[in-house]
Order: C-alpha cells, then structure tokens, then sequence
C-alpha cells in the first residue's frame, strides 16, 4: 500500500512546492495538503483547511489521515515574528508540539519539521558556520528554531519518533512567494529585475547571507527523508548549504542579463536580524552522512530565475 503523506502549511513558499513533489512521488491522491488558508494551490491534491494552533484539529486529522509521513512546515518567519513576538512563540512552538505528539500517538514512522540558519546568533562564528557552535539566537523565529531543534531530538531520543531536519538558508524560487523572511529581498530583487529595473533593498550591500535556490531545497528535504534512519546522525538538524552572496553581488549577476538593473539601499530593521546570522554554512556533515550536494550556484540560479518568471510566470510582460 501506497505510503500516506500529511502537508501541514502547505501553502507556503516551501509547501507550494513540496505539496507538488511529493503529489508526483506518492500520487496526489495519497497525499493530504493543509494549510491555514481557505484553499489550496495544487487542485488535483485533496485539501483540508488545518489551523495549527487548533490542537484538536490537528489531533484528529492525524488520527483520521494516519500519515505515514508528516510535513510540517507551517510557521512565522523571522520578520513577521519580530513584530508579533508572542503569537510568532505560540504559533512555532505550540504547533510543533501537537504534531509530534499527534504523531507519536497515530503512529506516524517520519516527521519533518524544517529549521534555518535563524537559529545561530550573533556569537556563532559567522563563516562556514560549523554544525555545533555557539548557538544564542536574537530573534524569536530563531529562538523558537533552535528550541525546536533541542525537542526534535529529545523526542527522537526519548520516543523513538524519527523526526528530520534541515536547517535551511534563504529559500529563493519562482513558484511560489516568500512569507516575511530576511532573506526574502533575493526573491523580490528578480521580480523587480524584471518589472521597473531598480530594486530597492531594505539589507546593505554588503550583507553576505547563505541562500539555496528551491529545486535544491526540495531535493534535500526528500533526499534526508528518503535515506536510512541510520544514516541520519544527526537528529537536532542539518546545516545545509548551497551559496552564499550579498545584494551588490546578486544585482551583478541579475545586470548581466539585464543591463543597467541596479539597486539601492536603504536598510530596515531586518538588518540587525540578517547581522545577527551567518555569511556562510559549512555543511559537511549533510554531505557525509547521506549524501547532499548542491546543484545551484547563484550565476545558474539567476538565469534560471529569470527564464521562469518570464516565460512561465509572464513577469515584466509587455514592460
Ligand atoms: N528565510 C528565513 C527568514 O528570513 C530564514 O529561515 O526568516
């Protein structure tokens, strides 16, 4: 029998596109996509709307669905959690707690519950950022990352529940739009490439941060949920890397196929946020343990960037 999947934020930047990988992989029809919104984006894929925070609502659909695998993804970025610090603790928190208990009592074999590189602080050493360091996140997005962290390998250690992570960098991609990240400018930039020709950036120029373009992101959530338990050491979650760059770097590389495309600057109180980050992730662990190897780098992500908002998102059409 065909393995159940459970999307919880489905509608997402990343649940967007994992609700369509996994609909591939497993059969839509296999598939449960929830989201907080009255309905979903991917049609062929049955769709319930799920606020996380309902406790009983995602007891009995776990309970209901019984998920072989859970996807949890829904949270508060780090932008919008600074400005709604209580419900941005509650919403990360109090829902990773009911899914992985829901889980436990449904039987559920995997959990994946993503974390970010939002959980390293300011005393983290801010170049190829090694896996165990200091950790002192300044942001309750981070804050509630790193928490998480600590609690997906307590119930691993503690339950047996096989719950997987990754910490992601900034996630850039074509299909779906960010939902108030720090990183979220190196989406914005290329529709702005394409629509007036100026972006205005609320980080400085010279803010390096580590950036993943999203086929790579799915890839490495599929590919760190389809390896063998043992190899998976690491159950608090994996950095993962994909290319680091910084605004004046990212608008050279957008100019190239867009000449005269320039930016300015004008930061905003997310760059004490991207400040407090790493510039850059040593993910060497990821890379032994099952495998990862990024595909992307930013010159072949801005063309393909580019290719795709104009030829299938028709952005800057008629500009
Ligand atoms: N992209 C995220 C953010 O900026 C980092 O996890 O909040």
């Amino acid at each position: 029998m065909a393995e159940k999947i459970l999307i919880i934020g489905a509608c997402g930047q990343i649940g967007t596109e994992l609700t369509e990988a996994l609909a591939g992989i497993y059969g839509a029809a296999n598939v449960l996509a929830t989201d907080v919104r009255d309905s979903g984006t991917a049609p062929e894929v049955p769709y319930q709307k799920l606020d996380v925070l309902d406790e009983k609502g995602v007891f009995e659909t776990i309970k209901r669905f019984k998920p072989d695998q859970i996807y949890h993804l829904a949270a508060l970025l780090s932008a919008t959690a600074e400005k709604n610090p209580k419900l941005g603790w509650q919403l990360n928190m109090d829902g990773l707690f009911y899914v992985l208990d829901a889980a436990l009592e449904a039987g559920t074999r995997k959990v994946y519950w993503p974390s970010s590189i939002a959980a390293f602080g300011p005393n983290t050493p801010r170049h190829a950022t090694p896996q165990y360091c200091v950790m002192d996140p300044n942001t309750v997005y981070g804050i509630s990352k790193l928490a998480g962290e600590r609690y997906a390998e307590y119930y691993f250690k503690r339950y047996g529940l096989d719950v997987r992570s990754l910490r992601y960098p900034g996630l850039i991609g074509w299909k779906s739009a960010p939902g108030g990240g720090t990183t979220d400018y190196a989406v914005a930039i290329y529709y702005d490439a394409l629509q007036t020709g100026v972006h205005n950036c609320f980080l400085r120029e010279d803010t390096e941060l580590p950036m993943l373009y999203m086929p790579d992101a799915i890839r490495a959530t599929l590919e760190i949920m389809h390896a063998p338990a043992e190899q998976i050491r690491i159950r608090s979650s994996y950095n993962l890397a994909g290319m680091s760059f910084d605004p004046a770097t990212i608008t050279a590389s957008i100019a190239k196929h867009i000449p005269g495309f320039n930016s300015t600057y004008n930061p905003d109180f997310r760059q004490a946020i991207a400040d407090s980050w790493p510039a850059s992730i040593d993910d060497s662990h990821a890379r032994n343990d099952w495998g990862w190897k990024p595909n992307f780098h930013l010159d072949a992500m801005t063309a393909d960037m580019l290719l795709n908002l104009r030829s299938v998102k028709g952005v800057g059409a008629g500009a």
